[in-house]
């Protein structure tokens, strides 16, 4: 199976409020991007196109190996997926088998993750996301502000990235997507008509890096680790198995 990786590196970065791009603000002295790659990579996937804001290419050529493919991202996300997706249609390289989408902003992305992500992908899977369980109480609420009921919170997931595809299956939804739809994932691009999407265990360390709690959380968790070689640790899949939460 030959899965190609898309990252989704083209935001700004707003709630960050860094000065550059967001997947170009350091981790442990390395743009965001380039764990995202390497997270890509570690888990198996090495043949990566990147989307990049358009007036910034320079800058993500500069950083990224010169084997990482960079196209000119779109004003969502989804449109900047949609025109990696366009990349990989268009470069020709040996059949690609499927599409592992990934977010820049989730720089500490365990390999294991990526791998287990493929594996759902090799044994039929049309669509997988790694998800982990809502530990908090989760309630909703009126216009007010004030709590009309509490949501069962054993059904619910919290979705990460890289989220895999068929590729087939992804570039039938991308292309039967209207022009300017956004949506927050692939999994619900694909749900738009119909797919099946499976769920394999994320991780803690594939959080994203929002707001500048986040981006210190992942220095510390870079620190304290030695960067990657945390990775792969044992017992990630059991800490994270659903349902275990009191
Ligand atoms: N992204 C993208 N193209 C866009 C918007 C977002 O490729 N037009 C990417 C971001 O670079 C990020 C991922 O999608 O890696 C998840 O988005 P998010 O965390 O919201 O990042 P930003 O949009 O950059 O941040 P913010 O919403 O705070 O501006
Ligand atoms: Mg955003």
């Amino acid at each position: 199976m030959h899965a190609v990786g898309i990252v989704a590196a083209a935001g700004s970065g707003l709630r960050l409020g860094a000065e550059s791009p967001k997947a170009l603000v350091l981790l442990a002295g390395r743009p965001l991007v380039c764990w995202a790659v390497e997270a890509l990579r570690a888990g198996g996937v090495t043949d990566v196109v990147v989307a990049v804001p358009a007036a910034e290419r320079a800058a993500f050529a500069a950083a990224l190996p010169a084997d990482v493919v960079l196209v000119d991202g779109g004003a969502s996300r989804t449109a900047s997926v949609r025109a990696a997706l366009a990349a990989i249609t268009e470069l020709g390289r040996p059949p690609v088998d499927a599409v592992l989408v990934h977010d820049a902003a989730r720089p500490l992305t365990p390999p294991d993750v990526v791998a287990r992500v493929l594996a759902a992908l090799a044994a039929g899977a049309p669509a997988v996301v790694p998800v982990l369980p809502v530990v908090d109480t989760t309630v909703a609420v009126d216009d007010a502000g004030i709590v009309t009921g509490a949501l069962p919170r054993e059904p619910l997931r919290r979705v990460q990235t890289p989220q895999g595809f068929d590729r087939a299956t992804l570039v039938d939804a991308y292309g039967r997507l209207p022009d300017g739809a956004e949506l927050t994932d692939d999994a619900a691009v694909v749900q738009t008509i119909g797919v099946t999407v499976a769920t394999v265990a994320g991780d803690d360390r594939a959080a994203k890096v929002t707001v500048a709690h986040d981006l210190a959380l992942a220095e510390l968790i870079a620190g304290t680790t030695g960067e990657r070689a945390s990775h792969g640790a044992p017992a990630t899949e059991e800490r994270n198995e659903p349902g275990v939460e009191p």
